[in-house]
């Protein structure tokens, strides 16, 4: 999400939409998929939430850089959703209104070999892998349809970047708490190595129980492993306090209300681990 061109490239549609051309990815476009794939399901078995596991086990993306029109095919008989490609970041407006409309935007570029551990855009490895298998599971697809809805609705509030820390906090950095324990869902997480160790294993993160109004006044970092992530009970919990709230009277709440440091940790907190690097003390920054 972002604003770096101000109209769709000269070969989008209106929609910032490009044909993903998927036959121009090459043999070792599809080996280096396949490294960082195997890579993931080493790792991702008994910290991988079970929600986002069945999806991945449901979606036939083992073999290389998948061709979102198969992709789509098979996604639309899960839930509805299909995914489309475009150049790379695209406006707010045009992102939400893609969620809204069950169509997720992927990014059309494959990591190189020299960034397999570390990239400043999503790739079509994060944002395939890292998001596809939840827009599998039914609740997690209305959230995100209707996070679109929100998102177009949260701009005439001018609320955005409230509503933005949210999207940050569970679709790309969640923890969710299972009888086994915590287990991770946020793309941004199951799609990176060290993330996914990271996350559940360093003692260096606060884990912290998710609250709404909390975590939209939470500010983030995206050059960084987190140093707090939210943990919400069960996918259940986190519609119910989403998609059946109304979102107008948070937002005149939270514009009179100080942002929080990300490392912040309140006496109101549920604290499931408390981080090392984390400054105790809450702070208006
Ligand atoms: N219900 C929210 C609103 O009133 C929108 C929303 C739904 C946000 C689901 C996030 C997830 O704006
Ligand atoms: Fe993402």
């Amino acid at each position: 999400m972002s604003h770096v061109l101000a109209a769709p490239p000269p070969e989008a549609a209106a929609d910032w939409t490009v044909p993903q051309h998927w036959e121009r990815f090459t043999a070792a476009d599809h080996a280096r998929w396949r490294t960082l794939f195997d890579r993931q399901m080493r790792l991702l078995p008994g910290r991988a939430a079970p929600a986002f596991l069945d999806g991945l086990a449901k979606l036939d993306l083992a073999d290389g850089v998948p061709d979102f029109r198969r992709l789509s095919e098979r996604l639309t008989r899960l839930t509805g959703w299909q995914v489309v490609a475009v150049p790379g970041l695209v406006p707010d407006e045009i992102f939400f209104a893609h969620l809204a409309r069950r169509r997720f935007v992927a990014g059309n570029f494959l990591r190189d070999e020299r960034q397999m551990d570390y990239l400043e855009e999503p790739d079509v490895f994060h944002d395939v892998f890292g998001h596809v298998p939840m827009l599998a599971h039914p609740g997690f697809a209305n959230y995100m349809q209707a996070y679109g809805e929100g998102g177009l609705r949260s701009i005439g509030f001018g609320a955005l970047d409230k509503l933005a820390r949210l999207y940050w906090y569970t679709v790309e950095f969640g923890l969710v708490e299972t009888a086994e324990g915590l287990r991770i869902y946020g793309a941004g997480i199951v799609s990176s190595a060290g993330e996914s160790r990271f996350a559940l294993e360093s003692p260096s993160p606060n884990r912290l129980g998710f609250d709404l109004v909390r975590v939209m006044r939470t500010r983030y970092r995206i050059d960084a492993f987190q140093q707090t992530y939210f943990v919400i009970p069960s996918f259940e919990a986190l519609l119910a306090a989403t998609l059946e709230t109304d979102f107008a009277p948070l937002y005149a709440e939270l514009a009179v209300r100080p942002d929080l440091a990300i490392s912040a940790v309140l006496p109101e907190d549920r604290v499931f681990t408390r981080g090392t690097q984390a400054e105790a003390a809450p702070h208006a920054a």
